[in-house]
């Protein structure tokens, strides 16, 4: 039932997503006095931003804190020119070059629109930002991005999509490296071991398993205005029910647009916490949030759109408590259109982000929502 409702979807979306954009150009004119978040405000109302690129770095929120250490005179600027991908000798030029073998502080822009097919997992390597402004680029429809055992990444406006599983094989690995890399799923964006990384304004759907996960240890994480669609598993924040060391996972989930045609985990989380705020949730199937091993959510100030038909609850819980699963799921300010409903933990005090100063952001009243998310994916 579910997946001949995927198939039905995927033509309209294909059409959607390859048809032009407007140009640049004109959106920036059209964006000066324009009521932005946070993050947007900081870079977008500068019309010199292609100049000053970098100072995206001082934009993030959330526990990724500010990405300075992306930036400095030991910068190297890279630019994509090549959509070749050959995952054991990549060719300086391609994007697998960029992110994989310089193993510096590199900025990776890309030279016109492009489509990049990857034979293999992309590994990013720590220090890296990939960023789409000024181009149309597609990762799709194999192989995507992982960033495993790497620190300091951003992956800003780009737009992946139709991930598929791949066989174990060779990679060149995020230290420059070939290793030998085991089975991987079909998702959009995987971290394993992955801490402070920002993931904003991109555009994420149709993939064979999930769009994001957050696994295997990895923390710091700031998922900021992107647009996930079309997916039945949407976000995974923590590895497995057994994977004990998540209990440390802070993840920031802000101004994200989830659906339409989304089904389940926006996220679903494990063990750790997550601050989940000023996000907009066009609908559902099985739920929106979830969770199972004693997981910590804030949910604040929130819109939570419930489908036409069917599940209107919010939340989902594996397991009750009385065999030992907790939970801490509050809701502060959220918003409920269309009967949606949302079971909190009762008792208990909210837990707090506790944000440092580079981390902290105001979260806006909940009728902002909209406005907040507008312009969320690709630009
Ligand atoms: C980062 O932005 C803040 C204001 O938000 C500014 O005070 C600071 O100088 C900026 N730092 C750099 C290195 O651009
Ligand atoms: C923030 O600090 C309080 C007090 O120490 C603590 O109870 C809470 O769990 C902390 N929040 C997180 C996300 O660690």
């Amino acid at each position: 039932m579910a997946s001949i409702f995927w198939h039905f979807v995927l033509p309209i979306f294909l059409a959607t997503i390859f048809s032009p954009n407007p140009t640049y150009g004109a959106k920036q004119s059209k964006i000066i006095g324009m009521k932005m978040n946070v993050i947007d405000r900081c870079w977008r109302r500068d019309p010199q931003w292609r100049t000053h690129r970098v100072q995206l770095a001082n934009c993030s929120i959330g526990y990724a804190g500010k990405m300075m250490n992306n930036i400095g005179s030991d910068l190297i600027y890279y630019e994509v020119i090549d959509t070749s991908d050959d995952p054991i000798n990549p060719k300086p030029g391609t994007l697998r070059y960029g992110a994989s073998v310089i193993q510096q502080k590199v900025w990776i822009t890309f030279k016109s629109d492009m489509k990049i097919t990857l034979a293999k997992p992309l590994l990013i390597s720590s220090f890296t930002a990939i960023d789409g402004r000024g181009a149309n680029v597609h990762i799709a429809h194999n192989a995507c991005f992982m960033i495993f055992k790497a620190t300091n990444v951003i992956i800003h406006n780009v737009r992946i999509h139709d991930c598929k599983a791949q066989a174990p094989g060779l990679v060149m690995g995020p230290n420059g490296k070939v290793i030998s890399l085991g089975q991987v799923d079909g998702d959009a964006i995987r971290l394993v071991t992955a801490s402070k990384i920002w993931i904003d304004h991109n555009t994420l759907q149709d993939c064979e398993d999930g769009l994001l996960d957050v696994t295997r240890g990895s923390t710091d994480v700031t998922i900021s205005n992107n647009w996930f669609r079309n997916q039945d598993k949407v976000m995974l924040l923590g590895h497995d029910d057994g994977y004990i060391r998540d209990q440390n996972m802070k993840v920031t989930v802000v101004y994200n647009h989830f659906g339409p045609n989304c089904n389940q985990r926006m996220p679903r989380i494990r063990h750790g916490y997550a601050h989940v705020a000023n996000n907009l949730y066009q609908g559902w199937m099985q739920y929106a949030i979830g969770g199972s091993m004693g997981p910590s959510l804030k949910s604040q100030s929130n819109l939570f759109i419930a489908p036409e038909s069917g599940n209107k609850e919010v939340t989902w819980r594996k397991g009750n408590s009385e065999n030992g699963n907790m939970w801490e799921f509050h809701s502060v300010g959220d918003a409920f259109e269309n009967g949606a409903s949302f079971t909190v933990t009762k008792g208990g005090r909210v837990p707090k982000p506790n944000y440092s100063e580079e981390q902290y952001f105001k979260v806006l009243d909940v009728k902002s929502v909209r406005f907040l998310t507008r312009s969320s994916g690709v630009l």
